[in-house]
């Protein structure tokens, strides 16, 4: 007779998200009618805006995952010694789930929950992660976290032990300074008494930031411009992408890069039941990375509510990777 192979194990996932149309619409459309109209920077992923990000991040320009990598491949060990082992890791924000996969050796968690509001691309990712390692218990979270944390149950109940959340690539650096306290007291909160394991990147001069998001490929560009057709799927607006260029410069007193998206020339927006004029030059605000100081980004942590945080940087200490203790 021969012998059935067992079948291959699936990863859980639990669907947190369910897009309310309306309410987006309308999130999109207060926006672009605002004296300085805005898109939040979540819809720049959509399923094409979450792969030119990954384009991105192989950009020579791009620094920061390259950078944060190089702090993970030469300090995981010792970050391992600083971190609960054997705890739940929460991937915040997972995307294709490289950087957490990467640290599984060094961390040997008991359980990998990965995060993420592009769900369709998440579950993509795990479905690969869960072939590569088989006995992994594997849970895919459908979320929106950037307003709340409260984590499901799936996520690694309290008495299951310690969760160790994971919040790489600097997307702290997506919120502004209050915007980010709140999430940390929330991520505090919801590491059930484990720890933080959290990427920075660093304040540096213009000239080397500035052409991380203005490469001369125009990825960051198409990264940027992809928003409109976002937009337009979601809002029924009749963006036109060759009435728009890629901005990008740093603001050295907010310490922060802000993108924007501006009209080549004077133009009306149209959409069901609605219109705005934009002046030629006008824009919208679609992004702002901010660049931390050191030892701003360790007070913000103890604010927080963390504590016996430890940092490790690269030799040109342009980014950072802190570990921090939730306590009781
Ligand atoms: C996801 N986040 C940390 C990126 C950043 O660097 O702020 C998003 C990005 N925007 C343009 N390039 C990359």
């Amino acid at each position: 007779m021969a012998d059935t192979l067992p079948a291959p194990r699936l990863p859980r996932f639990v669907q947190l998200y369910h897009e309310d149309r309306a309410a987006v619409r309308e999130e999109l459309l207060r926006g672009l009618q605002a004296p300085r109209p805005s898109i939040a920077p979540k819809y720049l992923y959509d399923a094409l805006g979450s792969r030119l990000f990954d384009a991105i991040t192989e950009l020579p320009e791009y620094y920061p995952t390259r950078t944060e990598a190089g702090i993970f491949a030469a300090h995981g060990a010792a970050m391992a010694d600083h971190l609960p082992a054997g705890a739940t890791l929460v991937d915040l924000g997972a995307g294709n789930c490289e950087k957490a996969a990467r640290l599984f050796e060094a961390l040997r968690p008991r359980r990998y929950v990965a995060v993420d509001i592009s769900v369709d691309y998440l579950r993509h990712a795990l479905g690969c992660l869960q072939r590569q390692h088989p006995a992994l218990d594997i849970v895919g979270v459908g979320m929106d976290f950037s307003q709340s944390l409260a984590l499901p149950p799936e996520a690694g109940a309290a008495q299951e032990g310690p969760r160790l959340l994971f919040y790489p690539g600097s997307s702290i650096g997506n919120f502004s300074p209050e915007a980010a306290l709140a999430f940390l007291r929330q991520a505090r909160a919801a590491c059930a008494g484990g720890a933080l394991l959290i990427g920075v990147d660093l304040a540096k001069p213009a000239e080397i930031v500035e052409p991380a998001y203005d490469d001369a490929l125009g990825v960051t560009a198409a990264f940027n411009l992809n928003l409109l057709l976002h937009v337009n799927a979601l809002a029924g607006s009749d963006f036109r992408l060759a009435d728009w260029r890629h901005r990008a410069f740093f603001d050295a007193a907010a310490s922060r890069i802000e993108m924007h998206l501006e009209t080549r020339q004077a133009l009306t927006l149209r959409w069901p039941g609605g219109e705005r004029r934009f002046a030629a030059g006008e824009r919208i605000h679609t992004e702002n990375s901010y660049k931390w100081v050191l030892a701003d980004f360790d007070a913000l942590l103890r604010q927080a509510g963390f504590a016996a945080t430890r940092h490790w940087t690269d030799a040109r200490g342009w980014f950072a990777v802190f570990a921090a203790q939730a306590g009781d």
